[in-house]
Order: structure tokens, then sequence, then C-alpha cells
């Protein structure tokens, strides 16, 4: 009866696929069939964002599509992991952290995100996000558990450092064993994993906890919106990374700055315990690109990328940024949260919450500018790509260097820095993003 099944069958689905593939090819959509739009601007007709772009960022199907993979019904063991540094440092580590303790069937426990030493307050995870929204969203990804059963819930779970490994580091191999004899260990994930030979599962639970699961706790992100709707619209959130402690870290000089600034960055550096690069190496180094951005440089970037004196700036930055009359004498449209937020509720607010809220603003806002590509800055754009929110832009370190190193001035520059902005926008470039997310051609 079904004589005529498989041969035609087999011969339609080639003739349609030959068909795709020629279509594809012939359509004008392909890559570089046209020319990128590349404006006269700048300082001409449109700013930076309505160039046309040719690539895009956005989460990757095979982790939206979900958990193909069953939860054993056996787990291996509990894992704790302990988080440091700043909020999105702790964030990113947690993150990873997720990811592994499905490599390894185990149970999480809720982590222990360690904020004395470098915020001075004591708060939690619970304090910064929602637990229950995150628990039910890790749903079939993992298992997380609030509290531990009765027979391991008077111990401390035994530390597994991996905090300092690099590369191969092999989970399964060196932290499994652990985890199968003490039932309860902790652990900092390692840096730089290579984390591309996870089996899918895994890397679904990383991706569905950091940029799905995790929302703000309520009282935080009350506090978030109070902020985000005292903001006049539209806005450009500026992430200025312009502080002493920035400064000190960067090793670079900055010859022209005002006294009080000297004094703040002198002090950083005594703490840092790093003396800032001279002659030849100095140079090198800010020709690499190793120098934050000051206030006047921004201004004079965000110039060159027409975006307009008008344009209200949301300044995500703490508390110690320096020489911003560079910025505000230009744009003059300036908020901050001291500013919109009332004496009562500035003052009962600790780094972590502050960073917090920064955050919220910044996955919020019409557009994202970041003068530094940290922790922070990866995890906004990460969250901006998945809301579909293409406005995000890493000024260019590097490109300014080296211009202004040749000489540019003036016009020459603003155009040449807006070429080089162009183009990192243009092919999404600049934004590259971890591995949840995947390329698109536009
Ligand atoms: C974990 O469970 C998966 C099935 O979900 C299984 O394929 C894998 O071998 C298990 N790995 C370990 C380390 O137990
Ligand atoms: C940490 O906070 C306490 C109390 O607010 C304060 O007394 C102390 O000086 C702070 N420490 C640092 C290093 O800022
Ligand atoms: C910023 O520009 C002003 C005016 O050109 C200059 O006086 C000041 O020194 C500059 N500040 C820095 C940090 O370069």
């Amino acid at each position: 009866m079904v004589v005529f099944s498989v041969k035609p069958l087999f011969i339609i689905i080639v003739v349609s696929l030959t068909l795709l593939v020629v279509f594809t090819l012939l359509s004008p959509h392909y890559p570089f069939s046209q020319n990128p739009i590349s404006r006269q601007s700048s300082l001409g007709e449109g700013d930076i964002w309505s160039v046309r772009r040719l690539m895009e960022w956005r989460p990757c199907n095979w982790w939206l599509q979900g958990h193909q993979t069953a939860l054993p019904l056996e787990t291996n063991g509990y894992i704790r992991v302990d988080c440091y540094g700043g909020l999105n440092q702790m964030r990113r580590d947690f993150c990873d952290g997720v990811g592994i303790a499905r490599l390894l069937n185990a149970t999480l426990v809720l982590p222990k995100f360690e904020v004395a030493s470098y915020w001075n307050e004591t708060s939690g995870f619970a304090d910064v996000y929602d637990v229950d929204y995150f628990i039910q969203h890790m749903n079939g990804f993992v298992k997380v558990v609030k509290t531990l059963p009765p027979e391991i819930v008077t111990k401390e779970p035994v530390q597994v450092d991996c905090s300092k490994r690099k590369g191969q580091f092999d989970y399964v191999e060196s932290v499994l064993p652990s985890l199968v004899k003490h039932k309860y260990i902790s652990i900092t994930p390692a840096m730089s994993q290579r984390r591309d030979r996870y089996p899918l599962y895994a890397k679904a639970a990383l991706c569905q906890a950091c940029y799905k699961a995790l929302r703000l706790a309520k009282p935080l992100e009350t506090k978030a919106s109070k902020l985000l709707d005292a903001i006049p619209k539209p806005f450009l959130s500026l992430h200025l990374r312009f502080e002493p402690d920035m400064v000190a870290y960067s090793q670079c000089q900055y010859p022209d700055l005002s006294p009080s600034s000297i004094k703040a960055v002198e002090a950083a550096i005594a703490l840092v315990e790093r003396k800032p690069w001279t002659g030849e190496l100095a140079r090198v180094w800010r020709q690499r690109g190793k120098c934050p951005l000051t206030p006047n440089e921004t201004a004079l970037i965000l110039q060159s990328l027409s975006i307009p004196p008008t344009t209200n700036i949301y300044l995500a930055a703490g508390d110690g940024l320096m020489e911003i009359e560079g910025l505000s004498n230009i744009y003059t449209n300036i908020f901050t949260k001291s500013s919109l937020l009332n004496e009562e509720d500035f003052t009962s607010m600790h780094g972590n919450t502050k960073a917090a809220l920064d955050y919220y603003i910044s996955i919020n806002s019409d557009s994202y500018i970041a003068t530094y590509f940290g922790n922070m800055d990866k995890m906004v754009a990460a969250m901006r790509a998945f809301q579909g929110l293409y406005k995000t832009l890493f000024l260019s370190r590097r490109g300014f260097a080296e211009l202004t190193s040749q000489g540019l001035r003036g016009k020459k520059l603003m155009q040449a820095l807006w070429n080089v902005h162009r183009d990192e926008f243009v092919m999404g470039r600049g934004s590259a993003l971890p591995e949840c997310f995947c390329e698109f051609k536009l």
C-alpha cells in the first residue's frame, strides 16, 4: 500500500533543501551584499543608534527550548556556591556554580554572598534576589533547596578549592569524588572555564539561572522602580568608571587632575600597592586601551556619536566619581541616585543594594553606554540582549588612545571616533556575549 512512499519523499526533501540554499545565497540579506549604511556623521544626521546593524546577539535556541534531559532521581550531594567581590562578580560566579551543580547532578543550597570584605556590610543572597522566584524558575533545570536534610543540616560544608584553577579544570574528575564522599561541599567556581565542553543540560541550567531566574527581591525592586520612575524619559544610562580605586588599579597617569582628585588617587594607590607606569611603558599601556576614560574624554566620544547634549543621562556609578564637570559641563541633564532618592532612602542603603539599583536602571534604560568592560557591563549587556534592547555600546578606550596618539584633533578626531564605534556597533563587536548567547545575522 505504501509502495511509492520513500523515494518521492526523499526527492522532494532534497529539492526543497536545494532551493532553500539557493534562495538564501541570493537573498539581499546575505552579509556584505549590501553596503552597511555608513552615515556621514559625526555631527551629521542621526546618532549612532540609527545606523543599520548587520549582527546581533540573542539568547541561543538550545537554551530557550529548555532542558531536554530529565533530572536524575538520586542526588550526588549538596553544593553551596561561595561568592566574593562586587555584586555582578558574585552573580557571575553563582551562575557558573549552578552549571557545575547540574554537571555533577548535585542539589544546590542557597549561595553564600560574601559581601563584608568588599562592601563593608552584611547582605546575603536573599537581600538582593527573590529566593522563591529563583527556586521556582530553576524547576527541572537543577534541584534547589532552602534547607538541608536533617542528617547534614548541622554540618559546615567541606570546602573544595577550585577558584585558582584555570583552563581545562575538570569538575567531574576533581570535584565529584569529594561531593560523593562528603555529601555537602562548598565551591567557588574557577575563572576562565571552558564551558563549551559541558553537556547542554548543564549549560542550559547556567543560562536559565543567570538570565531568567534571578530577579531582585521585592523591597529592592520597589525601590529600584521608584528610582526608574523618577528619571526623565527617554534616557541613557552611562556607566562611568572614573573613580580613585579604578584609576589606581589601572596604573595609568592622568596629569590634568584637580588637587582633590590627586589626593584621592594617591590614597587609593597606597591601598592597591601598585605604582603607575611612567615614560614609554605608560604610553604603551595607554595605547593598549588599559586606561579608564575620563569624564572629559567620555563627553568627547559621546559627542562624536552624535548623542545630543540635551540627552537625559543617568550616571550608573558609585559615589566617588572624579572630575565629573568634564561631562556635566557639556551634558547638563545628568541624574544620579543621590539626586533622585530622598536623603533617608539613600543613607540607609549600602554598596550591594546601590549596585543592584544601577543594574536595574541600566537593564531598563533606552540606551546603555559603558566606558569600561567590567562585570556589571557584561551582565547588563547580556540582560539587555535577552530583552531585545539593542542600544548598548562599549566605548573603545583603545580606539581613543590610538587616534589621539596619532595626533588627531577636533573634527578629524570626531569623525575617526565615529567610524570606530560605528563599525563595532554594526557588527555587534565589543559587546560579544558569553555562552548563552549566539550571533544572529540581521
Ligand atoms: C548526571 O545525570 C545525567 C542525566 O541527567 C547523566 O547523563 C550523567 O551521566 C550524570 N552525571 C554524573 C556526574 O552523575
Ligand atoms: C565599616 O562600617 C563600620 C560601621 O558602619 C565603620 O565603623 C567602619 O569604619 C567601616 N569600615 C571601613 C573599612 O570602611
Ligand atoms: C578636562 O578638560 C578641562 C578643559 O579642557 C581641563 O581643564 C581639565 O584639566 C580636563 N580634565 C582632565 C581630567 O583631563
